[in-house]
């Protein structure tokens, strides 16, 4: 069954705090406090427009076509401008913005050199143009072997969906070709001291199940599901997607 948006929510909401060290160290850095106007594109849910919206004055713009998703934004930061439409033509004139940022977005976007040009276009000059996660499901790792084969599933899943699942490797090259200045990449590190509770299990289930797509039969995946609890609980499993970003100024 597909993942409803209260799910999904939940789903963008459970991802932002795989980023939320690395927005930490990477916010002050990039002039959050001090902005005037930032952007966020492709929001979604909102997951990051509260905090935006708490750490800086500036007034917080953010944009998706999505406007079912668009519209738990708006209630999660009523103080927040909201406008629905495609991040490779953003209705703003250039030079708007102290500050433009996505997260988990350009593996999606059909075009994300055109997409950060577009982002550069509306930042002033000198500032800051920052993508803060761009997953790359080639490293993915999973141990133990059993469940090697959820990386072949979720790439084709992603492929399927129209996504790009090798976007991270990318992401240095598409901020030099959109024209982006003194470009800094890096790679989130990872870090686990406890497995992840049995809601967030879950959720990652409900995921790879719709990602499987029939790919393998039901009784495989609910095998698979009892073994991945199980190996989490003995303290075996590991699941590690290298995640990028990158930090360009206009
Ligand atoms: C994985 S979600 C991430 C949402 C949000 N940035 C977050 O981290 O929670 C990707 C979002 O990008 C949006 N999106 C994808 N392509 C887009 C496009 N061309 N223009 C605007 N939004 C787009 C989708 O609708 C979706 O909400």
């Amino acid at each position: 069954m597909p993942l409803t948006l209260a799910e999904w929510d939940q789903r963008f909401r459970q991802q932002a705090t795989w980023t939320s060290d690395l927005r930490s160290y990477l916010y002050p850095k990039t002039g959050l406090e001090k902005a005037q106007k930032v952007l966020d594109v492709g929001c979604g849910t909102g997951a990051l427009i509260p905090e935006l919206c708490a750490q800086s004055e500036a007034q917080v713009y953010g944009g998706d076509w999505d406007t079912a998703c668009l519209g738990m934004a708006i209630r999660k930061a009523p103080a927040g401008i909201f406008f629905g439409g495609d991040a490779h033509t953003l209705p703003f004139p250039a030079d708007t913005f102290e500050l433009t940022l996505c997260h988990f977005l350009l593996l999606w976007v059909d075009d994300p050199v055109e997409t950060v040009r577009e982002m550069r276009r509306v930042t002033k000059p000198g500032r800051g143009i920052l993508a803060l996660a761009e997953p790359d499901y080639g490293g993915r790792v999973d141990y133990p072997p059993a469940f090697a084969k959820l990386k072949d599933i979720q790439t084709q899943a992603l492929r399927r969906q129209g996504a790009d699942p090798y976007l991270g490797r990318k992401l240095r090259s598409i901020f030099a070709r959109a024209g982006c200045q003194e470009i800094m990449t890096g790679v989130l590190g990872g870090q686990w001291s406890e497995s992840p509770s049995p809601a967030e299990q879950a959720l990652e289930w409900s995921v790879i199940t719709e990602d499987a797509g029939g790919t393998i039969t039901a009784q495989e995946l609910h095998h698979l599901q009892a073994r991945d609890k199980l190996a989490w609980e003995r303290n075996e499993r590991t699941l590690y997607v290298p995640t990028f970003y990158a930090w360009g100024k206009a």
